[in-house]
């Protein structure tokens, strides 16, 4: 995304509690409509992030720009965000219509006009008919439609979300993320959303950040983080990965390949290979990338032997361990159980280990 499509705008932002520093200068730009979320492990700086954003929090330096403004002077109110808590935050003792209505309250409307914009409201959270209803005769997943709706319904240009699924059971959750991405779909809200479950952040998001100890190390779409980590932090951050100490290998300016432990020589384009010859790489491949087979593949897909340590039914698919010549550690393999008949290996078994070239990630060492 260039600069001129960004709606949010951070530029080298920085944000020291006294001397502990939360955020080391951040930088990245939140295009409009965009479902972006920042995910990273526990203490990262994702909700520290967020809150500049809403202007809780001050910028300890840099800037954010939403819409073209700078938010520097900007307080919370004026600022064309909004934002959903983790604890859904709807007032006990007001029905749900009140709680909806609740931030209308300054705005000039008449009664029927409030009600109206609830009901449509109700309406888009899929509760049509519960403005009446007591806060505290809801589930946990309609008090979270009723917090969105509460948020939605003053029209922000940007919602901000901090982990607003985190206290919901894993078949709630799974069903609000769905219904959480088609609403922002039909409103088209730009939606900064908050999360420590990749998985959550995979199914939601145009693009994510990915975020550690105060730094974002990579932004970019789900599948672009998932096939092309820029680093061994966010590889191993996002799904299972297969790391091989390797070294780069240039045969003059046509050919190229990696040379990693225990695979061989794999031929790699020369485009791909941005280090010279010589160079210490780690070689990169997640554990789906592999197939196990019982004889030697046809043709020209790199292979080698394995013996099978551990195998693991898990239903969809079956987890193996198998150990090749070469390298201590084993390596993951992952395959889908597409027959119904033929069980998982037996340990012991010795089997071939093959990949496709196309599937390797080239990163730096450590
Ligand atoms: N008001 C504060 N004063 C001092 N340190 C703070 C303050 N707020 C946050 N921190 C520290 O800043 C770091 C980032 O905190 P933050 O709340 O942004 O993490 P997070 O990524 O949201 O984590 P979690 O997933 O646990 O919510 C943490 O080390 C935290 O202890
Ligand atoms: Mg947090």
């Amino acid at each position: 995304m260039s600069n001129s499509d960004a709606f949010i705008s951070i530029r080298n932002v920085q944000k020291f509690f006294g001397t502990f520093r939360a955020i080391e200068s951040v930088s990245m730009d939140i295009g409009q409509g965009e479902f972006f979320s920042l995910l990273g492990a526990s203490g990262c700086g994702k909700t520290t992030l967020l809150r500049m954003l809403a202007g809780f929090e001050d910028t300890s330096a840099g800037e954010i720009y939403i819409d073209g403004q700078p938010m520097s002077d900007v307080p919370p109110h004026q600022r064309p965000v909004n934002m959903v808590f983790q604890s859904y935050a709807i007032f006990p003792h007001l029905n749900v219509r009140d709680n909806i209505a609740y931030g209308l309250r300054k705005r000039k409307l008449t009664r029927a006009q409030r009600y109206e914009l609830v009901d449509e409201m109700l309406d888009l959270i899929k509760l049509p008919g519960y403005g009446t209803r007591k806060a505290n005769e809801l589930s946990g997943g309609q008090r979270q439609r009723i917090a969105l709706a509460r948020a939605l319904i003053l029209r922000p240009k940007v919602l901000l979300l901090d982990e607003p699924l985190g206290a919901l059971d894993k078949q709630l959750r799974e069903q609000m993320q769905l219904e959480l991405r088609a609403l922002q779909r039909k409103v088209g809200i730009t939606f900064v959303f908050v999360t420590h479950d990749q998985e959550e952040a995979l199914t939601l998001s145009d693009r994510i950040a990915v975020m550690a100890g105060g730094k974002v190390l990579q932004v970019d779409t789900p599948q672009g983080l998932y096939e092309a980590p820029v680093s061994r932090t966010v590889a191993s951050f996002i799904g299972n990965m297969n790391f091989f100490e390797g070294r780069v290998r240039r045969n003059g300016a046509a050919t190229g390949a990696v040379e990693a432990e225990g695979l061989g020589t794999i031929p790699i384009p020369v485009d791909r290979l941005t280090r010279p010859d010589g160079a210490p790489v780690q070689v990169a491949l997640r554990p789906e990338k592999f197939a196990l087979t019982a004889t030697r593949p046809d043709g020209d897909v790199p292979a080698v032997p394995a013996r099978l340590n551990t195998a693991a039914y898990l239903g969809e698919r079956s987890h193996y361990y198998v150990a090749i010549d070469g390298r201590t550690a084993p390596v993951a393999v992952s395959s889908p159980n597409v027959s119904r008949v033929n069980g998982p290996a037996q340990a012991g078994s010795d089997l071939w280990l093959s990949w496709s070239p196309d599937a390797v990630v080239i990163l730096d060492p450590d």
